[in-house]
Parts: structure tokens; sequence; C-alpha cells
């Protein structure tokens, strides 16, 4: 049966199939069109003035366009507009606000391909990757159009006493989405739309390394109907972030980033006195372990380490950082990984052969390649850098002795390895738990008893079994962490919704 029939009311995205040969001239050609592209704070829709910034092409250093960043100025402009624009904005219909975020999936769409280029050039995703960041924020605005009707509907109570109670679920007022670089156009608008369809006005922060896809987003979902006033853009670095959250006008937030971010915020919304206490979203990163043991398929697992570990240069929260090995199979497997390793291609992400594209930026690639230096005595495995001149990172293979020397998440293609014994599995989750973390988890064995263990012990926001540790898909594999991974909301989950409304009851005695 087709995916309509077996889930009424929800179709993801079909994508777009690049092994159709016009398919993939088309966007062939569209990722390497080079056009400058200008973005601005936008604030009730307008642009603001001040010194344009170049936004360069990680891969190639080559500029991609410019932005003009918001000053706290904006920021104190865009939070007011957005306060007096809220009521209205709630008091419109749920199927007029679902309405929006369905035109919005539908100009995503008919705008692929320039999507597509800023991905690419701005982001550094491979073309496939760029694909399917299109197709995930096409599946959320989707997915919440049609939460929104289901979930939002005031529900008449039963009265004890014959007075009718009628809950209500409303925006909250303001919201504030302060989005990453690694899924510049899926969680910017995950985040966006989400707020904006349980009736909240936004102002939006990008990272600031990726302002320019942001902007095209902002400008498709003006255009799909969501009033200028209602979402306000705001690219920036931490000056911006931090006027943002320090302002009062600010009812709640949702962030993904990095957890030292994360607690920031979380401070800075606990500074004022005065201020009722704001609901924090957050997703953070993980040191996701994947666990492996001797009765697993090794062609199916080195598969799945290249992918979770790999793709999107290891630029996922969700990517592998610790390989857990089965002793009795671990050198035949890193023999096999290593291999798998060697056919990987880096390059040019706008080039289709490529696997591996750049990391986003000098500061990334300087971290990464001086943690790599370090620890060059325990390197099993390492790719040679691409001649290009862009930011890359060569796929690394690390030994560990234990679960505690990974001691912080390595955002790029650097993975580790290390062994466990017949009969230290209960252990070696328990140690993995104890780190804190709890976004994603990988296991592959073949023994239902083990997968059943794990899947109690486990605790991480996602764990897959016998198969890659990535791109989770929108209504099916609700996202998200708990522990040091963030503060619990899934995204893409039939309860995402709840945490951007507030709840009302007014009953009326009849
Ligand atoms: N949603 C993304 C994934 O599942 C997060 O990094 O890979």
């Amino acid at each position: 049966r087709k995916p309509a029939e077996l889930f009424p009311g929800r179709v993801n995205s079909a994508g777009i199939d690049l092994n159709d040969e016009a398919t993939l001239k088309t966007v062939l050609e569209a990722v390497t069109k080079s056009e400058s592209f200008a973005a601005t704070a936008l604030v009730s829709g307008q642009p603001v003035t001040g010194d344009p910034k170049s936004v360069v092409n990680p891969a190639t250093g080559a500029k991609v366009g410019s932005v003009i960043e918001a000053v706290a100025y904006d920021v104190r402009r865009a939070i007011a507009a957005a306060t007096a624009a809220a009521p209205a904005w709630n008091a419109r219909p749920v199927e007029d606000r679902a309405a929006c975020l369905e035109r919005l999936a539908d100009l995503l769409e008919e705008n692929r391909p320039e999507l597509l280029r800023l991905a690419v050039q701005e982001a550094g995703k491979t073309v496939g990757d760029a694909v399917a960041e299109v197709r995930e924020a096409v599946d959320f605005c989707r997915y919440y159009a049609n939460q929104a009707r289901t979930s939002l509907a005031p529900e008449i109570l039963p009265g004890p006493t014959g007075e009718c109670n009628e809950l209500r679920l409303v925006g909250r007022g303001v919201f504030a989405c302060i989005s990453p670089w690694n899924f510049p156009l899926a969680i910017f608008l995950g985040q966006i739309t989400a707020a904006l369809v349980t009736g909240n006005a936004v102002v939006a922060k990008p990272a600031p390394q990726t302002p320019l896809i942001a902007h095209l987003a902002i400008q498709l979902t003006h255009k799909a109907g969501i009033p200028a006033d209602v979402l306000h853009f705001l690219p920036g670095g931490v000056e911006v972030g931090d006027a943002i959250i320090s302002h009062t006008g600010v009812n709640g937030v949702a962030f993904t980033g990095s957890m030292p971010t994360a607690r920031a915020i979380a401070r800075n919304l606990l500074k004022d006195d005065n201020r009722p206490i704001v609901p924090l979203i957050a997703e953070t990163g993980g040191l996701n372990a994947m666990i492996v043991d001797s009765s697993a398929l090794p062609e199916q697992v080195v598969a799945d380490v290249v992918t979770s570990a790999f793709r999107s240069a290891g630029q996922r929260c969700s990517a592998l950082r610790l390989l857990v090995v089965q002793e009795d199979i671990a050198d035949g497997l890193i023999r096999l990984l290593t291999g798998a390793m060697d056919t990987l291609v880096l390059g040019d992400p706008a080039d289709i052969r490529t696997d591996v594209g750049p990391v986003i930026d000098a500061g990334a690639r300087d971290k990464l390649e001086a943690y790599r230096q370090s620890m060059k005595a325990n390197w099993v495995h390492a790719l040679e850098k691409p001649t290009l001149s862009g930011t890359f990172v060569p796929p690394t293979l690390i030994r560990l002795e234990k679960v505690e020397d990974l001691t912080s998440e390595w955002f790029g293609p650097v993975l580790h390895v290390i062994t466990w014994k017949a009969g230290e599995l209960e252990d070696v989750v328990a140690r993995i738990n104890a780190q804190g973390y709890g976004l994603t988890m990988g296991l592959h064995s073949r023994i239902k008893a083990t997968a059943d263990a794990v899947s109690d012990m486990a605790r991480v926001g996602n764990l897959y079994v016998n198969r890659s540790m990535i791109g989770a898909v929108v209504g099916s594999q609700p996202f998200g962490g708990e522990g040091l991974s963030g503060t619990g909301p899934k995204a893409g989950g039939p309860h995402f919704l709840m945490r951007f409304v507030s709840e009302r009851t007014i009953s009326t005695d009849t």
C-alpha cells in the first residue's frame, strides 16, 4: 500500500530522483551557477541598512553573496512589532495558519534549484545532502500543518456540576528561533513553522555562517502568507543572539546548537527576576555511540558506519562519534572499514562524485585539525587532504581505550573506535549513558534479546538498530535528545507543537 493509504493525512515529500539523467543535469546546472545573493535583516519585511559582509563557499573560498546583519536596535524594533502582531495572528483560524505552511511547502519545491545552490555553495552540503535538506524542510511544513489541524482544536471537557469547560491551546506570544548552520533550511524552518502554526509571532536568527539560504526561506514564508510583522529575520552573531534572549518581550525560545550556548541562553533567560520563566526548547549535541556485537553483519555495519560518521562530513548532531565493537570481530571489521574509507571521495560538494565536502569554516577546520594532530599516535586510518583550497578535514579513525576517553563532541569526519569483550554489554551501555549525553545510539546485532536489552537500557532520544543512525524522517522518527543533548521535545513528532502553546481553560456555568 502507498504511504498515503497507510498514514492518511500525511505525505512526505517525494524529493527528486538524482538517478534520472535529466533531473541530475538540471540540479548540477543549478548548484554550479555563480550569482551573488544579497541578504539583509528584515524587520516587518523591511531591509535594514548597514555594511554588507561577504559570505564565502567553504569548499572554494569563492564569494557566494553578502549579508547585512541586524544590530541591537533592529532586535528591539522586531520584538516590539512581533509583540503587537502576535494577538491578531493567534486569533486567526488554525486552518489559515496551516494553509500558509502548505503554501510554503509548495514554494520550497518550486524554488528548489536556488535552495539547492545555496545549501551547496553556502553550507558546503553535497548535492545528495542538499536534496535531503530541502525535502526535510518541506516535510516539516506539511507535517506541522497537519498536526496543527488535528491537535490544536479546542476541547470541551466534562463538567461535574454541569458547567461547560473549554480547553484552548494558544500561542505564547513571541518565539525566538535560533538555529544552526548544519541544517540551515530544515532546522531553521522547522522551528519557525512550529512556532507560527501554533499562533506565535517569531524573531528568527540563523547561524552567522548561513544567512543567505535563511533569507530566501524567510522571503518564501512571507510570500506564503505569513504577515511581515509576524515573522522577522535577524541574522548576526552572538551580540544579536544575546540581544534577543535578554529582551523581556520574548516568551519562548527554540534553540538548536551547542550545549554551552544552550546553557548561556538558559542563564540569560533567568537573569531578570521580574521576567516570567520562559520555556526553552533546546536540541544540542551528543557523544553518539554505535555498539556492534559479534553476530552483526560486517558489510552492513561498515556501510552504516560510513554513512553515520562521514556523510555530511560528520556535521550532524546525530552523527556517530564512537564505534564500540565486540573484540572477537574488531580486527576484521576495522580492516573492512578502513577499506571503505579509502573509497570516499573528498572534494567540492557541487561535484556529484563527492562523498565528503568541507567543514563549515576555517575555525571548525583548525579546531578539528589540531585535535587530529594531537591524536596522531592513535590513528588507525586517515585519508589525505584534497588539494582544494577549501576547509577540508580528512576522514579519520582514531583508537581509544574506553568510553570515557571521548570527552568532547568533535563536529566533523572524525570517528573513534574502542572494543568490548563478551559479557560486558550492560557495562558498555551503562558507561555510555553515564557520559550524560543522550541524542542518538546505534546497535548492530542479530540477537533479539540484545536489541531488547539495549532498547530498554539506552538513555537516548533516538536508538537505531541494524541501520545507520542519521537522517531522522519527519513524522516517522521524531528527533531530539535527553540529558546533555537537550530538553527533550522531538522535532517532527506528534507532541512537538504542544511545546509552543499555552493552555487556557474557560469554565462557564450554564
Ligand atoms: N535530524 C538530523 C538527523 O537525524 C539531525 O542531525 O540526522
